[in-house]
């Protein structure tokens, strides 16, 4: 750890130092794309395979294990996302699995519409196509102006312009998925508490790296998948579901989210309640006794470094490369309207974009190409030199 005087707030700041020690990352690979997945945290590894070895013998694993993985998971998401209560957390296997519990408990008249931005991920679009379809509503995706000049700035004034009085529900991410174009989420919120929109965020591709508030916030719903910036493993992920979700039907019926399912003697005493707050919206077989020991453990790492550091670090290591990058002739978002952790290099004119995804796979290093942009995401286990890897082969 490296400390620093912040002399403006007078306080001792701290600044995360390198933490790729944790990972087991393979040396010679130029990592920078915990948008596509996080690498695993050799603590997280071993979760997971204590989480294996405890089945082989059954009989040390008693009802009440069923329960207490699964609250202190939630307890902790509860904290990094700073919800006061941990029942209001649900278990879910995936963002559509989330967001399909949401479009279940909306109410959608053929008048209304719901907004998105252009070009979301498919798993935050496809089921508010399907209920649009139902109901004969309208989907109205948000395109970015064609002009790079303000293009965050512009996005986001077409987002808040888009939000009228026939809003149903507003589906967006902090960051966009492509190239880590930040959306005013405050603004957006004002927006539609004027006009009675729900407010849907999918936090896949900031929460954990970008510090989130849900009680000042207070979006309808929260969805992330576990295994980007939560640096959980695949197929586990963490909801938060409002009081406007209190009463509804989740998608599936399973035993565990009823009420007393604790008491393994009497679960046939069926139950016409289910367990408080958003519980009832868990998947089935939420207890995963290798998934969520491990996604845990990534939670109480990344609320260690607390993603307010995260950010920073990601700042520090990443602002040499991008003044070297625009000098060349590409282009990134102004730093108002992107995440540090996720931004999109656009190329000059006269650059070709398959030479340059070559060059990167000769030199071996792991970006995505999302659209007309390459994207890079640092996470802390990155370094100001990986960042001058990828300048070079950009500029070469
Ligand atoms: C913004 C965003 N949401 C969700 C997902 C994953 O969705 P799901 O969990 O439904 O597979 C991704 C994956 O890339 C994503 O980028």
């Amino acid at each position: 750890m490296l400390f620093f005087l912040n002399f403006k707030s007078n306080k001792i700041a701290r600044m995360l130092s390198n933490q790729r020690k944790k990972f087991s990352l393979p040396s010679g690979v130029t990592y920078l794309n915990g948008s596509y997945m996080g690498p695993l945290l050799k603590e997280v590894e071993k979760k997971g395979i204590e989480g294996i070895k405890r089945k082989r013998n059954p009989a040390a694993l008693p009802p009440s294990d069923f329960f207490t993985g699964s609250e202190k998971l939630r307890q902790e998401f509860a904290k990094l996302v700073r919800v006061k209560e941990p029942n209001r957390i649900a278990i879910i296997p995936s963002v559509s699995y989330g967001l399909a519990n949401v479009a279940a408990n909306i109410n959608l008249h053929s008048s209304q519409n719901i907004v998105v931005a252009a070009e979301q991920f498919p798993s935050n679009v496809y089921s508010w196509m399907q209920r649009c379809k139902e109901a004969g509503a309208t989907l109205k995706e948000i395109e970015p102006p064609v002009e790079l000049h303000h293009r965050g700035k512009i996005w986001n004034e077409r987002l808040l312009d888009a939000i009228d009085k026939n809003t149903k529900l507003v589906a967006l991410g902090n960051v966009h998925w492509a190239d880590g174009t930040k959306f005013d989420l405050t603004a957006i919120r004002q927006r539609t508490r004027e006009v009675g929109a729900l407010l849907v965020i999918d936090g896949t591709q900031s929460v954990g790296a970008l510090p989130f508030d849900v009680s000042k916030l207070q979006p309808d719903a929260l969805v992330c998948a576990g295994y980007k910036w939560l640096l959980g493993p695949y197929s586990i992920g963490l909801a938060y579901y409002s009081e406007y979700f209190d009463a509804g039907t989740p998608i599936e019926q399973n035993w565990i989210t009823r009420k007393n399912s604790e008491d393994f003697s009497r679960l046939v005493k069926y139950q016409e309640d289910y367990q408080p707050g958003a519980l009832r919206y868990e998947v089935g077989e939420r207890s995963n006794f290798i998934l969520v020991p491990m996604m845990t453990a990534a939670l109480q790492q990344i609320i260690a470094w607390k993603p307010e550091n995260i950010q920073q670090y990601c700042k520090k290591i990443s602002a040499k490369a991008i003044n070297q990058l625009r000098e060349s002739g590409y282009w990134v978002e102004d730093e108002k309207f992107r995440g540090h952790h996720l931004f999109g290099v656009r190329l000059p004119k006269e650059v070709d974009m398959e030479k340059i995804k070559l060059r990167l796979q000769q030199n071996k290093i792991s970006v995505s190409v999302r659209g007309d942009a390459i994207r890079v995401s640092p996470n802390v286990y990155n370094s100001e030199s990986d960042l001058a890897k990828l300048v070079k082969a950009l500029k070469r």
